[in-house]
């Protein structure tokens, strides 16, 4: 099982709305049973919240799936646990670095899987409103993170 665990701030917006698209594309490709996805955020602020209003409207336009997601705090046993922790912004990647031993995990950007990206971090919708440019990041860089760990790990569909 190749574990990969999504990272934003506050677990509601970004990293929710990778951990369905994620999900749904590896259903998809008939690769969910190898891969496991999850999401957290660095900050306390919407443990336990749903996905936030703007992050379940695109995911319900596109009849993507986020049932039972709730929001939650990275913690230690993570880097334990998962094998990609994939951060949302550079932001997300310094408390990473300035909080927690990585271990074996590999902790990378979302827009690192993206060749010649439009952008290196995933903007916040939370603060920007725009949650169709976060769906369209995010869902380029799902396909090429797809591609990636395919390549990688020799896994098939
Ligand atoms: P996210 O967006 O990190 O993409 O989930 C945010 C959600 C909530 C807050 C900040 C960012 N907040 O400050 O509450």
């Amino acid at each position: 099982m190749i574990n990969v665990l999504f990272v934003c701030l506050g677990n509601i917006c970004r990293s929710p709305m990778a951990e369905a698209i994620l999900r749904h594309r590896l259903k998809e490709a008939g690769l969910d049973k190898q891969v496991l996805v999850d999401s957290a955020g660095t900050g306390d602020y919407h443990i336990g919240h749903v996905p936030h209003e703007g992050t379940r409207e695109k995911l319900d336009a596109y009849e993507i799936s986020y049932d039972g997601m709730k929001a939650r705090q990275v913690q230690s046993s993570d880097f334990e646990q998962f094998d990609y922790i994939i951060a949302m912004d550079d932001s997300n990647m310094k408390h990473l670095k300035d909080n927690f031993d990585f271990k074996q995990a590999e902790v990378c950007r979302m827009m690192d899987f993206v060749s010649d990206a439009k952008e290196d971090n995933v903007p916040d919708p939370y603060f920007t409103g725009n949650f169709d440019y976060t769906y369209e990041l995010l869902s380029e860089a799902c396909e090429d993170f797809i591609e990636y760990i395919i390549k990688k790990h020799h896994i098939k569909g």
